[in-house]
């Protein structure tokens, strides 16, 4: 008899870190982990992976329940990774309450893993509104009409809210709703991390000491 592979025989089967892996000279990196992250993220880019400003923001709330979510990177700004979301959103809650943040980005296509952890803080109101502004008008509309983490009906009583948040935002070209937030996360770690086909992987990890970075190369 045959019998359909199992969820477990599939996850046997498939292979993982398959992509085209560089090679990392570790003593070559920048010492300022910023600058590294930079000329990674640029080769993420030169090297097409698909959308690598995505990336997993870890937050706990006030009792320590940990949670996590993609979002896009906004910006890299004073040593801080940048990311928005609304003041109503549960990462927003958790950010309030207990402000640090882990993000975690994976470019497949190159078997790279960048992690960073730290303080997380609330950029000022002008850096915001900019932020928010510079968006299209159908992403302005969807943020005005959402009520992050609320129970909706329908789709149809999304589809009218978005409609009507499309209409003020095209008479109101200059609205911010006061929910919009950007988060800096300044990191006090920030890994990299290069993998490779003979698993000789290789994890180099900057950890922030007074105004200087001491940097190590860690066993994988
Ligand atoms: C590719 C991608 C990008 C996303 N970007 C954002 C973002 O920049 N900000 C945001 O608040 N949510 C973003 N989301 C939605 C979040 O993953 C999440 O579903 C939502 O913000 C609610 O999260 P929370 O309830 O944990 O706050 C994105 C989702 C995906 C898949």
């Amino acid at each position: 008899m045959v019998t359909e592979p199992t969820l477990r025989d599939r996850l046997r089967g498939l292979p993982a870190l398959t992509g085209d892996l560089p090679e990392v000279d570790p003593y070559t990196l920048p010492a300022d982990p910023v600058a590294a992250f930079e000329e990674w993220f640029a080769a993420a880019v030169d090297a097409g992976v698909p959308e690598p400003h995505a990336v997993t923001l870890a937050t706990a709330d006030a009792t320590g329940a940990p949670s996590a979510r993609v979002v896009l990177l906004v910006d890299v700004a004073d040593g801080a990774w940048v990311v928005a979301t609304d003041a109503r959103a549960a990462k927003a809650h958790d950010l309030a309450a207990n402000p640090r943040a882990a993000l975690t980005f994976y470019w497949q296509p190159l078997g790279r893993q960048v992690r960073l952890a730290g303080p997380a803080h609330l950029l000022d109101p002008a850096t915001t509104a900019e932020d928010f502004l510079r968006r299209s008008p159908s992403a302005r509309a969807a943020t005005l009409a959402s009520r992050p983490g609320e129970t909706v009906r329908s789709v149809a009583e999304m589809t009218a809210a978005v409609a009507g948040a499309r209409a003020r935002v095209d008479r109101e070209p200059g609205l911010v709703p006061p929910t919009w937030q950007l988060w800096g996360v300044r990191p006090e770690t920030v890994e990299l991390w290069q993998g490779d086909h003979d698993r000789a992987h290789l994890r180099v990890r900057w950890t922030r000491a007074d105004d200087r970075w001491d940097r190590h190369l860690l066993w994988p």
